[in-house]
């Protein structure tokens, strides 16, 4: 090979790489370029095995020929890699892109309406000084029953239609019933606390009971318990009045008249005025309250002497209802997606 045609080469390469590196788009044909040229076996590298075959004073006029086209072609191929990458890092973008600030409509969830009420209620007597306490749905005979009051044979058993558990123990201790009031909590707490005593235990409860828009066999009450000293029924009516007064923040009608409950001495019964838009208005059945009676402080180890105190008993589920004017209690204990993302 003679000078002349070494250049010739040299020239047909230089117009070949440029010719093929316009016509290339993407990174992949972009690499094959660089085997095709730049590569171990590429074109540049044979034309510069065959300097071999050229004299010193060749050498010199051939040498800085191949190596300039050499260095050429290596700066266009880095400065078509990096507008090649920078193109698909522009096109990813856009596609990957998120508007962060526009506003997408979430399908998120709510608290239960009872839920919420429940935490309302516990914030207004956390405020007034009372603890918040629990009890098991699975109550024994006994906590349910016996030591508030109510004897196996007291006919009051038969007010609240219930669900047994276990059953045919002499040992009221060992039966088992669904709860059905969370009066047991103020045997469970009395023991456990003595006196004196603040709380109030918001909690689920059941009934075997027919069912109705009032009526239903599983719902949740919240029940109220303060031992001190020299506590009276005036100390009961201001702590229900604040109740309602901060959890309506208007005016309730409501009813106390004389009820029957055999742990408490008097009883009272409190009924609320339920309203809702062009229906007719009824009394509710909303709470039982009443001094606590001397038999169920003595069953937890209490002085009757020394303490006396109130405790009472209301519909958390039916307290709802009233709040946000439900109709049919059933619907709260339904699991109904729109019913229960108005609230
Ligand atoms: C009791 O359960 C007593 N433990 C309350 C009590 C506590 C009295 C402390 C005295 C001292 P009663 O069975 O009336 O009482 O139920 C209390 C409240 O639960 C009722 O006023 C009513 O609001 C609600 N309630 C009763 N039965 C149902 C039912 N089937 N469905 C929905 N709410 C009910």
């Amino acid at each position: 090979m003679t000078v002349t045609e070494f250049l010739s080469e040299v020239d047909d390469l230089s117009k070949e790489s440029k010719n093929s590196l316009s016509n290339i788009n993407t990174l992949d044909d972009l690499s094959q370029f660089f085997q095709d040229f730049l590569g171990k076996k590429g074109k540049i590298g044979n034309a510069l095995k065959n300097l071999k075959q050229f004299n010193p004073e060749e050498k010199r006029e051939v040498g800085p020929a191949i190596q300039l086209l050499k260095t050429d072609i290596n700066n266009k191929f880095i400065s078509k890699r990096d507008s090649l990458e920078l193109e698909e890092l522009n096109k990813k973008l856009k596609s990957d892109w998120i508007d962060v600030t526009k506003k997408e409509k979430l399908d998120s969830g709510n608290l239960h309406p009872i839920s919420k009420i429940q935490r309302e209620i516990e914030d207004i007597f956390s405020s007034m000084g009372f603890e918040i306490s629990d009890g098991p749905q699975v109550e024994t005979e006994w906590n349910n029953f016996d030591a508030l009051n109510i004897p196996e044979s007291h006919p009051a058993r038969d007010m609240q239609d219930t669900f047994w558990i276990k059953t045919g123990s002499d040992d009221s201790q060992k039966n088992t019933v669904l709860r059905t009031q969370t009066s047991d909590v103020q045997i469970r707490s009395m023991l456990k606390y003595g006196a004196p005593v603040r709380l109030i235990a918001p909690g689920r409860v059941f009934r075997n009971e027919e069912l109705d828009t009032t009526h239903d066999a599983t719902f949740y009450q919240v029940e109220g318990l303060l031992i001190d000293k020299n506590i009276n029924i005036s100390h009961l009516k201001g702590v229900l009045e604040t109740m309602l007064a901060k959890l309506f923040k208007k005016d309730i009608k409501i009813r106390i008249r004389p009820g029957y409950f055999p742990f408490v001495e008097p009883g009272l019964e409190v009924d609320i005025w339920f309203e809702i838009p062009g229906k007719e208005g009824k009394w509710l059945e909303f709470m039982g309250a009443g001094m606590v009676h001397p038999n169920v402080l003595k069953n937890c180890n209490i002085d009757p002497e020394v303490y006396q105190g109130f405790a009472f008993g209301f519909g958390l589920t039916r307290l709802v209802m009233m709040k946000y004017e439900i109709e049919d209690i059933r619907l709260l204990a339904l699991p109904k997606k729109e019913f229960l993302s108005q609230f």
